[in-house]
C-alpha cells in the first residue's frame, strides 16, 4: 500500500521534531527535520564567513546555493543525521550559534525556492512525515495528514532552556524566552513561506502532554486518516 504525506507544523521548540521521528520510526516512514536543511544552510554560511557583523553576504550564498547538498542518513540508533555536502553535522547545527542565525537565512526568497524544491522531491514517493513551518501550506498542500504543534511559551523555554544545560550551554531562561518570541515574530511574518497553520490542520497543544501521550495522540489520528483514505 502506497504511504501518505504526513506534514507536521508549528512554533519552534514544540517537540515537532521528536514527535514527527517517533511518528515515522512506528509507522516506517522516513523522517525529514526540514528546520535541519535550514540549520544546515547556516551553518555553511558560517564557515564559509558569510556573516559579515550583522549583515549576510546573500550575493556569495545565491551563487553557493545550488551547490549546498543537504542528505539525511539514519545511524546506528534509528535517528536520522543531517549530512552537509558529505559531513555528519548533526551536533553543529544545534549550536547556539547557529540558531541565534538561523533565521535571517530562512526568509531568503532563494533559499526557501532551493530547499523547498529539495523537500518536494523528497516527498515524491510518499510515505514520508516532514516537519517544519511551511509544510503543510506550501511544500505539501495537498498532504493527507496536516498537524499544527503549539505549546504555552514557558512550556516551550522550559524545555528548551533543559535541552541546552544538558549540553552544557549555561543560558537564562528569560534569555530563551526572549530567542523564541523573537523566532516566532520572524518566522511568522515573512514574506515567504510564513509560519501558518493550514485551514485542513488539526492542533496539537501539548503543553500539558508526555512525549509518549502525544506519540499515541498522534498514531491514533494517523490511522484515523488512513483508515478513511482505505475505506
Ligand atoms: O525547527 P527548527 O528550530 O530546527 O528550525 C530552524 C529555523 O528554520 C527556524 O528559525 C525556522 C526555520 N524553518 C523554516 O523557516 N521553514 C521550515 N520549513 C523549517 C524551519
Amino acid at each position: 500500500m502506497k504511504g501518505i504525506i504526513v506534514a507536521i507544523d508549528g512554533y519552534s521548540s514544540c517537540g515537532k521534531s521528536t514527535l514527527a521521528g517517533d511518528l515515522a520510526k512506528t509507522i516506517k516512514y522516513k523522517h525529514i527535520d526540514s528546520g535541519a536543511m535550514y540549520r544546515a544552510v547556516t551553518l555553511y554560511c558560517l564557515n564559509k564567513g558569510l556573516f559579515i557583523g550583522n549583515r549576510l553576504d546573500e550575493a556569495t550564498l545565491r551563487e553557493d546555493i545550488l551547490q549546498i547538498r543537504i542528505d539525511f542518513i539514519y545511524n546506528e540508533t534509528g535517528q536520522s543525521d543531517t549530512y552537509l555536502n558529505g559531513r555528519n553535522v548533526e551536533k553543529e547545527i544545534r549550536s547556539m550559534a547557529v540558531t541565534n542565525n538561523v533565521s535571517p537565512v530562512a526568509r531568503i526568497d532563494f533559499v526557501r525556492a532551493a530547499l523547498v524544491g529539495q523537500q518536494q522531491a523528497m516527498g515524491k514517493a510518499k510515505g514520508i512525515v516532514m516537519d517544519g513551518r511551511d509544510i503543510g501550506t506550501i511544500v505539501f498542500p495537498d498532504a493527507e495528514l496536516k498537524i499544527f504543534v503549539t505549546a504555552r511559551i514557558e512550556i516551550r523555554a522550559r524545555r528548551r532552556h533543559a535541552e541546552l544545560a544538558a549540553k552544557g550551554e549555561t543560558v537564562s531562561l528569560e534569555e530563551v524566552i526572549k530567542n523564541l518570541e523573537n523566532r516566532d515574530l520572524i518566522d511568522s511574518t515573512r514574506k515567504d513561506g510564513p509560519l501558518r497553520q493550514a485551514a485542513d490542520a488539526i492542533v496539537l497543544d501539548n503543553s500539558d502532554m508526555t512525549i509518549e501521550e502525544q506519540n499515541r495522540w498522534l498514531l491514533n489520528i494517523f490511522r484515523d486518516a488512513n483508515h478513511k483514505r482505505n475505506t
